[in-house]
């Protein structure tokens, strides 16, 4: 039986991380954060509460990443523990660049030092290439991060790469762009928009507010992009990998797929601060815009290319954006009846 060691196990894609594991026939051990709510709803949700071992986990200590490490014996370590908001972290630079950036550092030199032979994941991202270099983003595209996140986590990603490198460490870094779920945190932008509309349609009245509706994003389902992570830290050499669907959609046709799910025939009217959505259905206004969601720097444009991970992992994502809107609606509107 193998060990892996999750941080961010309560984290939307740890969550499912454990559930793979789990059911793969893995001792799932996971870091958590001390907190006032010690219940973990996603891990109840995927039904894998009582089948994991819950640690107390944080990443801005070093001495107990280093105890972590040296006590719990472990296979594969997968690091998806962040402050994992973008919006958060232009008020949030330091505790941004210490979790999501220097906390790699030292999770990689611990193990170095106590557990060399252990696999590493890093959770890197499309956040990393911000002001987009090439079209569509692969795993060599020039990196031009756009937020304290997205320069946080470039340090992390390199120091992956330089770990492998340097001390032939079995690291991989997985370059994932937006994968989203009915677990998902409601402050990004997809789940914020399936809580809006299901209390929409279940009688609500306030307007979903959004910031910028431009943007695009590849978008994909948080499951399919955890069998990727796996997959990586199986193969022989450690490497880079882009997980992505290769479709980029802006943040407007995701809320339609989502309102049409609903049942809602929108009619868009206006643009920028203007723009609004009503249903024609019901004379309801859907959505508003309120500037104070949108950020210091936008990242305007993603599109992955998965073409590697597809040839070298045999990994795809599986479930398309209408299908993951619609996905996320359901759960949503269900979930208040
Ligand atoms: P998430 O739902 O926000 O989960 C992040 C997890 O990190 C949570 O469990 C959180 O604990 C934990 N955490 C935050 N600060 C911590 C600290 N100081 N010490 C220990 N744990 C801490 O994020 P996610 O969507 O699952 O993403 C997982 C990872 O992939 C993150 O590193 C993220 O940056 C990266 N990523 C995500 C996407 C995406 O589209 N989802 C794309 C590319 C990369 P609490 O439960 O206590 O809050
Ligand atoms: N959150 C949010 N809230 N975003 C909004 C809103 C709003 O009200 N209105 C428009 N947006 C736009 C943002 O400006 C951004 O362009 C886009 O929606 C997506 O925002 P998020 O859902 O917050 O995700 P993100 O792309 O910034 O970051 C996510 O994906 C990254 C991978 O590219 C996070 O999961 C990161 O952790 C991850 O690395």
């Amino acid at each position: 039986m193998k060990t892996a060691f999750i941080t961010g196990i309560t984290g939307q894609d740890g969550a499912y991380l454990a559930k793979l594991l789990v059911d793969k026939g893995y001792e799932v051990h996971g870091g958590v954060r001390r907190i006032s709510q010690p219940e973990s709803p996603r891990l109840e949700a995927l039904g894998v509460a009582d089948k994991v071992h819950l640690h107390e986990f944080d990443l801005t200590e070093q001495n107990n990443i280093f105890r972590t490490i040296r006590d719990i014996p472990m296979d594969e370590f997968y690091n998806l523990a962040a402050q994992s908001f973008v919006g958060a972290s232009w008020e949030l630079p330091v505790y941004t660049s210490e979790a999501d950036g220097m906390a790699v550092v030292r999770i990689l030199d611990t193990l170095r030092t106590l557990r060399p032979e252990t696999r590493f994941y890093q959770a890197s991202t499309s956040e990393m290439f911000g002001l987009v270099q090439e079209v569509p983003q692969k795993e060599t595209t020039r990196l031009y991060p756009r937020s304290p996140y997205g320069v946080a986590k470039v340090l992390g990603h390199h120091m992956t790469m330089n770990f492998r490198e340097s001390f032939g460490l079995h690291a991989s870094s997985g370059i994932l762009f937006n994968h989203e779920s009915p677990l998902r945190g409601k402050e990004f932008v997809t789940r914020k928009i399936t809580l809006g509309l299901a209390a929409l349609a279940r009688s609500g009245d306030k307007p979903v507010e959004l910031g910028n509706m431009d943007a695009k994003r590849d978008w994909g389902f948080a499951g399919d992009y955890v069998e990727g992570m796996w997959r990586m830290l199986q193969q022989d050499e450690a490497d880079d990998y882009v997980l992505a669907t290769g479709v980029t959609t802006t943040i407007r046709d995701f809320f339609t797929f989502a309102a049409e799910e609903l049942g809602m025939d929108l009619d868009w009217q206006g643009a920028a601060e203007t723009e609004t959505a009503t249903d024609r259905k019901t004379g309801k206004q859907v959505m508003k815009v309120n500037p104070k969601f949108y950020r210091p720097a936008e990242v305007d444009l993603l599109i992955g290319d998965p073409s590697k991970a597809r040839d070298k992992l045999g990994w795809e994502a599986r479930v398309d954006v209408r299908g993951l809107a619609q996905m996320m609606a359901k759960a949503d509107y269900d979930a208040l009846a």
